[in-house]
């Protein structure tokens, strides 16, 4: 069970781990993207991935029973007896991989998901793997590695050390600024660092005409398929000065008791925005908070900013401090 951030490298591990492991599977493969998270699609419904999956395993369309618990009973008969990998990308939720998981051990099921998916861990018992971003070695390396034919000197490294900690070491992040460089030989490294470093919107340098992968997109599906309580709290996160907040601060932004802002923090903590770096304490990347701050200023949850309250606080859950009503999230 595969997770982390939009873009921390999820898809390229399970593929390659899925790779990496075929000689031990080898009735072959499986590659489900369920676009749990997509910007450009919804995501997609089970029973009619299960159907193309079984239609693939040689039953004939017309064969292929209605209804999701049918299909998933033979799926898993259809798998049983074979030792292969099924890679479930983008999952967002337990019930969306729960038909597709093998009954047998045989199999081997790889989940990704910019969710923690716990549940997966206690009815499946699957192994977690939450997944960081690169540390600064492992950014300054796949910066130089990839910009090679910038030739890049022993002067630069305080250069790939700034670009790299500017994208918060996201794979996704660096792998933009190297798409960005191959195009425009003209673009040096100090140039790359000053965009980054002065700009107000990153994104106006870190950007893809690609949904896929443009960076602000996929942060913000992250953001969009969030509760009212953590998105308000994001909100706030994402317009303060710091980087990092407790239980308490975090209280104070969002007006409400300690136990409410746990609860909102755990939530951000689970969809992989924000980290727990010690006990009570966390931090957001500088690229979350930005595509936070840029969404509420062009869509509807800017109230949530700007009002007194985060929509969706009941009133048992809230301080006694002035508050609103806006209900901007489901
Ligand atoms: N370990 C890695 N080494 C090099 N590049 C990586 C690594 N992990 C991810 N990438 C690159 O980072 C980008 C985002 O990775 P991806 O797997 O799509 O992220 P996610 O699935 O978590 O959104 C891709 O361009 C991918 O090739
Ligand atoms: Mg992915």
């Amino acid at each position: 069970m595969v997770s982390g951030q939009a873009g921390v490298g999820k898809t390229a591990l399970a593929v390659h781990a899925a790779r990496t492991l075929t000689p031990y599977y080898p009735d072959g493969q499986f590659f489900v993207d369920l676009g749990g998270f997509s910007a450009v699609s919804q995501p997609r419904d089970p029973v009619n991935v299960i159907g193309d999956l079984i239609a693939t395993l040689g039953v004939h369309r017309n064969d292929v029973p209605e209804g999701l618990d049918a299909r998933s009973m033979l799926f898993r008969g259809l798998i049983a007896d074979k030792k292969m990998i099924i890679v479930l990308d983008n999952v967002q939720t337990l019930e969306q991989v729960r038909p597709f998981m093998p009954g047998e051990e045989t199999c081997l099921a790889i989940i990704t998901s910019r969710n923690r998916l716990t549940g997966l861990i206690t009815t499946y018992q699957a192994l977690p793997l939450p997944l960081s971003t690169f540390t600064n070695g492992e950014a300054q390396d796949y910066l130089s590695k990839r910009l090679v034919e910038r030739a890049v000197h022993r002067q630069d490294i305080p250069l790939l050390a700034e670009i790299a900690s500017l994208c918060d070491k996201l794979p996704l992040a660096l792998s933009t600024v190297v798409a960005k460089a191959v195009y425009r030989s003209e673009l040096s490294l100090s140039a790359v660092a000053e965009e980054l470093r002065e700009s107000e919107d990153p994104f106006s340098f870190l950007n893809d005409p690609d949904p896929s992968v443009d960076l602000k997109t996929v942060l913000s599906c992250s953001y969009r398929s969030l509760g009212s309580l953590p998105a308000g709290l994001l909100s706030r996160l994402s317009w303060s000065d710091k980087s990092s907040t407790d239980v308490i601060e975090a209280g104070g932004l969002m007006n409400v008791a300690s136990s409410v802002a746990r609860s909102a923090l755990l939530s951000l903590v689970e969809a992989s925005l924000i980290e727990e770096i010690q006990p009570g304490h966390y931090t957001v990347g500088r690229l979350i908070r930005a595509s936070a701050r840029l969404l509420l200023e062009s869509g509807p949850a800017r109230s949530l900013h700007t009002s007194g309250t985060p929509s969706g606080a009941s009133e048992g859950e809230t301080s006694s401090h002035s508050r609103g009503s806006h209900n901007t999230r489901d």
